[in-house]
């Protein structure tokens, strides 16, 4: 089965580059940007990686974070990311990144872009891995904040396909970015945000209704609401669903209690991503075979997986047959002998 999964054709839909810093090379840029980490090696970095709570953990992601200065780390950081995409047969991903984690601390608009789409870049000419951007804006600060970033971004409207939002959901409901959404969409970008992740499923109302997202990051509390759930499949909205990242935050206490299929089975269309791999146990293959084994999954199941991973993504419909037809040979070859 981990065969199978390893060489399955996926796309990643639910990740944020901050996230897939791995203490290693936070280490290696913090050394040589000469920034004091309060770590003495990369042991101590991964001994600090607990926490019981969405906040315990963005307090460590924000401090890691505040290491990447210069163009060519937010060009290591994303071209590390990709490489595990090459090894993972992860053919399309769709990568989140903070601008204002940055641009607060005094790091420009355009070092962060600029490092994170040359590594897309190459890793499309040598990798033969394809990604998007997805900027996010943190929902901890006001909207004036979001739109100074929206203003910000404008002159890389080119580089960026979609706007998202993250960051501690309870008490920063959708509610408080509707003008910042309403302008982004016409600035041209794809709406998405994270909801429902412990925020309750009056969160995801917010997103679908307020924001007008095409995707929900997360969604687990919309089982909470069965017309909730009615309305998402009506509308054909997908879920980005993290599973590693639910049990290490705690959002499901165990894989083996965790709702994806129980989604499935309520018609929900999901996808299955690692949010945050550095930090929370494992990429995107580890977060396949792990709830696989938990939930008894049938390859049947993760070929429907992938298939939601390309037919969910914002890439155009070309960009999207051409994954399709690459999964459906892969079908053909293992389900049918
Ligand atoms: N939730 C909210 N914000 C985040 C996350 C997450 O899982 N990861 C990085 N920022
Ligand atoms: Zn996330």
């Amino acid at each position: 089965m981990n065969t199978f999964i390893n060489n399955l054709p996926k796309a990643e839909l639910h990740l944020h580059i901050e996230g897939s810093f791995e203490p290693a090379l936070m280490f290696k840029i913090a050394q040589r940007n000469n920034i004091k980490i309060p770590y003495a090696s990369v042991e101590e970095i991964e001994a600090a990686y607990k926490f019981d709570c969405l906040q315990d953990f963005l307090d460590i992601y924000y401090q890691g974070a505040s290491v990447l200065i210069k163009e060519e780390d937010f060009y290591d950081l994303t071209y590390a990311y990709l490489t595990k995409c090459a090894e993972e047969n992860i053919r399309h991903t769709e990568i989140m990144f903070d601008p204002q984690t940055h641009t607060e601390r005094g790091v420009s608009f355009e070092t962060v872009i600029t490092g994170i789409s040359k590594a897309v870049e190459d890793a499309k000419e040598k990798l033969n891995v394809s990604a998007l951007l997805i900027m996010s804006y943190l929902r901890h600060l006001s909207e004036e904040e979001a739109f100074k970033t929206l203003e910000q971004s404008l002159p890389f409207k080119d580089k960026i396909k979609a706007v998202g939002l993250d960051s501690s959901e309870k008490g920063n409901p959708p509610e408080k970015f509707i003008n910042v959404y309403k302008a982004s969409i016409e600035a041209g970008y794809i709406p998405v945000a994270h909801a429902g992740e412990e925020g309750d499923s009056s969160y995801i109302w917010g997103a679908i209704d307020g924001l007008k997202i095409q995707r929900i990051d997360h969604g687990n509390n919309a089982l909470q609401d069965s017309k909730l759930v009615s309305e998402i499949i009506n509308r054909d909205i997908a879920l980005t669903v993290c599973p590693l990242s639910n049990t290490a935050l705690k959002v499901v206490d165990d894989l083996k209690n965790h709702p994806l299929k129980k989604m499935m089975d309520l018609g929900l269309s999901v996808t299955i991503n690692s949010d945050d791999p550095a930090y929370f146990g494992g990429y995107l293959n580890k977060n396949y075979s792990d709830i696989q084994k938990a939930l008894d999954l049938t390859k049947k199941d993760l070929i429907g997986l992938a298939w939601n991973s390309f037919r969910y993504s914002l890439l155009n419909s070309k960009e999207k047959e051409q994954y399709l037809k690459e999964l459906f040979d892969y079908y053909q070859k293992h389900m049918k002998s």
